[in-house]
């Protein structure tokens, strides 16, 4: 399965924290946004991604992340001119994800929370046609809404309703099988100007191959796409990572869990970030991987 991570938009919610920086390589605490949605992906076992940003930013996507290998990846950069909808990535991205599965996800989200990555192991798994994940909401008239039966079946999909028939948000992570190019080609733009990821997913939905997963009470799904949700989602991260000592989207520590890197690698990434707690963190799971030689006998 390859993977998409859709970075793009101006960010005119934000500014004018974004007059000169990407939304997506924003703060969270203390790491670049753009880590949160790269774990997710990283988390699904997937090394093959490509990052799409508007013009103006890819470089410093780049400056940040490179080709990835360092992380055991394989990232590439494409460029969304306009912000023209979350189901153009599918379009820009149609040839990297060739004759493949994908997942999208938007820059934005942060996914938190128990059993995520079996979860997600086992939509990838089981994947025939959408998988895509819901979360309760106190606005459902600000997302795409969908609405399951007792025995968890989609029954229907809104994007924005002014009247929801549930308050179960469609999350910022799509995984298509790939149908999903040839769907997304004969989109049509909706009425605000953008190809819509509900019309693809109700062209799933319409074939009967789209879930919803509802993700449960104890997860937590935060966008950040004003500056109180963005201080929000840092204050989440900080008091998770305060408390638990274990880092949320720790890129270096996924891509060492994962396999991606050995576990000298990925004490050398600890180690140039020296002087963090986040590079002491990074430094730390990498040592307990390292078997230390046996102490002799005085
Ligand atoms: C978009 C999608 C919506 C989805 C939301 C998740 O909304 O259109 O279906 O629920 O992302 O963050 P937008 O960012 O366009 O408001």
């Amino acid at each position: 399965m390859k993977g998409i991570v859709l970075a793009g938009g101006n960010g005119t919610r934000l500014r004018p924290l974004t007059g000169a920086l990407s939304k997506q390589i924003l703060p969270v605490y203390d790491k670049p946004m753009i880590y949160y949605p790269l774990s997710v992906l990283m988390l699904a076992g997937i090394r093959d991604i490509l990052l799409i940003s508007s013009k103006d930013h890819s470089d410093s996507f780049r400056t940040l992340l490179g080709d990835g290998s360092q992380l055991g990846l394989n990232i590439e950069y494409a460029e969304q001119d306009e912000p023209r909808g979350i189901a153009e990535a599918l379009l820009i991205g149609a040839d990297f994800i060739d004759g493949d599965q994908v997942a999208l996800v938007l820059g934005d989200n942060i996914f938190h929370g128990p059993r995520f990555s079996l979860l997600l192991e086992d939509a990838v798994r089981d994947l025939d046609g959408a998988a895509l994940f819901g979360y309760r909401v106190r606005d459902p008239q600000r997302y795409g809404i969908g609405e399951i039966d007792e025995e968890g079946r989609l029954l229907s999909l809104e994007e924005k309703p002014r009247h929801p028939r549930s308050n179960l948000a469609v999350t910022g992570l799509y995984l298509y099988d790939n149908d999903v190019i040839e769907i997304a080609r004969n989109l049509r733009p909706s009425a605000r100007g953008e190809l819509e990821i509900t019309d693809v997913n109700l062209a799933y939905l319409a074939q009967g191959r789209a879930q919803l997963t509802p993700l449960g009470r104890g997860f937590a799904w935060l966008d950040m796409g004003t500056h109180d949700s963005l201080l929000q989602a840092a204050q989440y991260v900080q008091l998770v990572e305060q408390r638990q000592g274990e880092f949320i989207a720790c890129v270096e520590e996924l891509a060492l869990n994962c396999g991606f890197i050995t576990p000298e690698q990925c004490l050398h990434l600890g180690e140039q970030m020296r002087g963090t707690d986040y590079g002491a963190y990074v430094t730390e799971v990498a040592s307990r991987r390292i078997p230390r030689p046996a102490v002799r006998a005085a």
